[in-house]
């Protein structure tokens, strides 16, 4: 296992602190320099990557890039990308990159070239998704399947829930994708009430095949279908083969829950869940988008693989964006980070990307077990706009709290809306433009009271500005260009990962909670031995409980 470096320890890290020490942002005065947007705006792949109205001077950039060769990211991104086990605490290699990778490329792990294997799931994925999406793979009672549930948590849900939202455009006439994920007996009752059993294809997707939500959720649906199916006279016999399919890297357990192992696509332990949408995991969208624009939604990434592997770091986005949530994060002291889309189709994205980042980052050890030496893993949250300018901008403008935020949005939109008033998208993009701008200009007092403000309310209508902002433009929100997107946050992600030298790649952190919830079986079944061992808290809670419920 090779050591951490410690970041802190560099004299990049001791540069930026100088830098940060003499830093006086002022967005007004810096684009005094005409060429201060063109400086700092790049390209990768489709993405127009608008970083000038961050804190980035060009100082600060190269002692992050210094930072950067300081700690071996180059050497460590490499080591990812070949197969290497730099997920030591799990001890795996990470390659969700090989789940993209060309049919003829090689990528080896323990010795074993694994892109075969890659293409031989994703050969099955295509057949199957077209045989659903042409009718001829059938329910028992000979109808074709139109409305697929997916059953899964976590990464086997986030992924392929916020992809589908995200890419509806190009969901086949006829298809619909649900989702049930939480435990709550709410979601898979609600998800089922209007459905028609004959019609209903039950994608079971788990890494592990052993998630208590995920287990206990497919046994309520096989139960419903069967039931439902029994209800109308029609023999159950072979329906969970035509109904049910599973995805997941533990086939014994997927055989054991009754899948016939020949409706299985597997995956492998070197992917992580958070990191799974491009695995058999996407089988849903697989199947509403079709095989060619699933195809599209990897080259997607290949592109975003290609830059970040490539790239110079002077003009490396993941790099550049990575580093800079450092700065953010450690020398700012900026808490949280917002994700802002100017799209409602990425309603999900965010939600999306709490998972991949807080989930990877959120960490306190190194990969050697030693305590981290900085802050890490900053919280993600967001909605997309303009929604969120009526309900929590107000924070991020005049509040006391500093949100680094990446707005993302399109040039081009799904639906033309016009009427004799306006253009919508061009409002829409208004918004877009309009508060990255306010946020680093801000108002002055001056200029309130030029308004004719009265002067008590004068500071209170003042915007201070300086408020930093990543702008990401794409020319539409297409498989590719989502299949970009999700790589660029992934990249970003390890970018930070290493620079704080821990794993991103484990979970362990999610542990306790799942024990604990195990062990509290009996008492929350009101066994009073069992009651009786609790904190007074815990107590309390299921007293309260047992005593409310109704009998
Ligand atoms: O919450 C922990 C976790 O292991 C996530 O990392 C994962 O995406 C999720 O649970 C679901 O796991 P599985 O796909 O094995 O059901």
């Amino acid at each position: 296992m090779t050591t951490p470096i410690d970041a802190t320890l560099t004299d990049a890290w001791g540069r930026l602190g100088q830098l940060h020490a003499e830093l006086n942002v002022d967005f007004r005065k810096w684009f005094e320099d005409e060429s201060r947007a063109e400086k700092f705006t790049y390209q990768a792949g489709d993405l127009y990557v608008d970083m000038s109205k961050s804190y980035l001077t060009e100082d600060i950039k190269a002692a992050l890039i210094e930072l950067a060769e300081q700690v071996n990211l180059a050497e460590r991104r490499d080591a990812m990308f070949s197969g290497e086990k730099i997920n030591v605490t799990e001890n795996r290699a990470v390659l969700h990159t090989a789940l993209r990778r060309e049919k003829d490329d090689e990528v080896l792990v323990d010795g074993e070239n694994v892109i075969p294997q890659v293409h031989e799931v994703l050969k099955r994925m295509y057949t199957f998704a077209d045989a659903v999406r042409d009718g001829s793979w059938t329910g028992v009672t000979g109808k074709p399947l139109t409305t697929i549930v997916n059953v899964g948590i976590g990464g086997s849900d986030l992924g392929p829930v916020m992809a589908y939202e995200a890419l509806k455009p190009y969901v086949k006439e006829g298809l619909e994708c649900r989702f049930i994920s939480n435990i709550d007996p709410t979601d898979v009752s609600e998800t089922l009430k209007d459905l028609d059993p004959e019609t209903t294809l039950v994608i079971v997707a788990s890494k592990t095949f052993t998630t208590l939500e995920t287990l206990t959720n497919a046994r309520q649906v096989r139960s419903w279908l069967l039931s439902k199916l029994e209800e109308r006279g029609i023999s159950t016999d072979g329906a969970v083969a035509k109904h049910f399919i599973a995805v997941s890297t533990n086939l014994e357990k997927v055989s054991e829950f009754g899948i016939d192992p020949e409706n299985a696509f597997g995956f492998w332990d070197w992917v992580g869940g958070r990191y799974s949408v491009d695995s058999a995991v996407g089988m849903p969208l697989a199947i509403a988008i079709g095989p060619q624009a699933f195809s599209n939604f990897l080259g997607g990434f290949r592109i975003m693989d290609t830059h970040f592997a490539t790239a110079p770091a002077e003009r490396n986005v993941p790099l550049l964006m990575g580093l800079l949530n450092i700065f953010y994060v450690n020398f700012v002291g900026a808490p949280t980070h917002a994700i802002l889309p100017y799209s409602q189709y990425l309603h999900r994205f965010a939600a999306y990307l709490q998972q991949l980042t807080m989930e990877s980052n959120g960490k306190r050890v190194r990969w050697d077990g030693s305590p981290v030496t900085s802050q890490t893993g900053e919280v993600f949250w967001g909605e997309p706009g303009t929604n969120g300018q009526h309900a929590f901008y107000q924070l991020i403008h005049q509040g006391t709290q500093l949100v680094p935020a990446d707005f993302i949005a399109f040039a081009n939109p799904t639906f033309p809306l016009k009427d004799s008033e306006a253009d919508q998208h061009e409002l829409f993009l208004g918004n877009f433009f309009g508060q990255t701008k306010a946020l680093a200009f801000g108002k002055t007092a001056d200029e309130v009271r030029a308004e004719g403000v009265d002067e008590a309310l004068v500071t209170a209508r003042e915007f201070p500005g300086n408020k930093p902002t990543t702008s990401i433009m794409a020319p539409s929100l297409t498989p590719s260009v989502l299949g970009q997107l999700i790589a660029l946050y992934e990249h970003i992600t390890f970018v930070q990962g290493i620079v704080w030298g821990i794993d991103s790649f484990d979970q362990w952190g999610v542990e306790l909670g799942k024990q604990m919830a195990n062990q509290l079986t009996s008492a929350v079944a009101g066994d009073q031995e069992a009651i009786a061992k609790q904190d007074s808290s815990t107590r309390g809670l299921i007293n309260y409980y047992l005593e409310k419920r109704s009998k």
